[in-house]
């Protein structure tokens, strides 16, 4: 384990650019939102400082309306599309206009359990504070404009889990008339069979444009999206990091953060239940624009034990893992789905971020069984095939990108 320990070292460290963390070179040359998150939790284990200031990094380049951006341009890379020119959102520094899973919350919280000295990292916990606090207000003012107490994603992108089945049929909706001819970089990078399809890049970049044209005006752009989907992973991951970040703010005696993020955990966990599906053993997405739950079993319904779902539900899901049957788990789509496809992306293969969040919640259930199946499994992808960005379930081939940064966190997670 000292060997595997180290070589995840490395792979943080290679890919630090001094105050931010690339998910990898070539296919990610900027810094990504939930990536450098979780990037904290590995970099916890053997610089603690620099930990803190990857998360430092990217809220300082929050929106003045709370929103955290998906990816922060720092340095001009071509070897990427869909560029700064392509998202035109006009900050200081270039970002993407739209956000990612709110694992910040979370991630302090760890970070905070981890660190050597409580005491010294007050001050910087106390000024990333009412960062994440606005980050969260902005969620339920922008995402969530009927008070349902969930929030919806416009573009898959947010969910991270950008060509999953659960999208399919809401991009039926979304045209792709008009779009300017662009060429695909990630192609380059990785086999294109292991990648998204045209036909889903094309209804990408058609809503980046769309918003562009709104001038990424936050508040507008919910209602004139014609992709809103409520994702139960995506949620959970805000709620958790409400709760989490609700208990920092009362050690901190910032009682108005915490009673306000207590409250969104609270109204978030009674309306997630509207999107659990006896049939599938799971959580749903719901299409927020037809009102109907996705047919669609995806890792994202499985996510949704990261927060504090009823004790009953999380034993069913950890049942619905183990049914999948696959040699690796949790592969992110059901293998009993016609849909399901081994080595594309995030329509079946396995992803070590999600494993980690899954094997958090699961534990925190009481299914510690469940649990510590899903890390051995993560470890033994990584002595099988190498840190890569995805993972092939039934074979557990690498895919995608190599010497990926958070799987390398993650691994540091596992083995802590
Ligand atoms: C990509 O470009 O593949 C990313 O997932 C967008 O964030």
């Amino acid at each position: 384990t000292d060997a595997l320990r180290n070589a995840a070292i490395d792979i943080l460290k290679t890919n630090d650019r001094g105050r931010y963390t690339v998910p990898t070179k070539g296919l990610y040359p900027f810094q990504w939102n939930w990536d450098s998150c979780l990037t904290a939790l590995g970099q916890c284990h053997f610089d603690e400082n620099r930990a803190w200031t990857e998360i430092e990094t990217l809220f300082a380049h929050q929106w003045p309306c709370g929103m955290v951006p998906h990816i922060i341009f720092h340095q001009m890379d071509d070897g990427y599309f869909p560029g700064p020119h392509i998202w035109g959102t006009d900050r200081p520094v270039p970002t993407s206009g739209i956000t990612q899973p709110a694992v910040a919350g979370f991630a302090l919280k760890r970070m905070l359990d981890c660190a050597s000295d409580r005491q010294a990292v007050t001050d910087r916990l106390r000024a990333l504070l009412p960062k994440v606090a606005a980050w969260h207000r902005w969620f339920f003012a922008t995402r969530d404009p009927h008070d349902e107490g969930l929030v919806a994603i416009l573009h898959p992108w947010e969910a991270g889990r950008d060509n999953s089945v659960d999208w399919d049929d809401p991009f039926d909706r979304v045209p792709t008339d008009g779009i300017t001819p662009y060429t695909r970089r990630d192609t380059m990078h990785a086999d294109p069979s292991h990648r998204p399809t045209k036909a889903q890049y094309d209804r990408y970049l058609w809503l980046v444009e769309h918003f562009r044209a709104l001038r990424w005006d936050t508040s507008k752009l919910h209602d004139a999206s014609p992709f809103q989907v409520v994702d139960p992973g995506f949620n959970a991951i805000l709620f958790r990091s409400c709760a989490d970040l609700a208990d920092l703010a009362e050690d901190l005696g910032e009682s108005g953060i915490a009673a306000e993020n207590r409250s969104y955990a609270a109204r978030g966990l009674a309306a997630l239940e509207g999107l659990w599906s006896d049939a599938h053993g799971q959580y749903l997405c719901r299409d927020r624009v037809t009102g109907a739950l996705i047919d669609s079993a995806s890792v994202g319904g499985i996510l949704a034990v990261f927060c504090a779902i009823p004790q009953a539900r999380a034993a069913r899901i950890a049942a619905t893992i183990a049914g999948h049957g696959t040699r690796y788990c949790v592969a992110s789509h059901s293998p009993h789905d016609p849909r399901f496809d081994a080595k594309r992306y995030w329509r079946g293969p396995v992803w070590l971020v999600v494993n980690y969040m899954i094997a958090d919640g699961l534990a925190r259930a009481g299914q510690q069984d469940a649990a510590a199946k899903i890390s051995a499994a993560s470890l033994a992808l990584i002595g099988k095939s190498g840190f890569a960005e995805y993972y092939d379930p039934m074979t557990g081939e690498a895919l995608g990108g190599g010497e990926f940064t958070w799987t390398a966190a993650m691994v540091l997670e596992f083995l802590a």
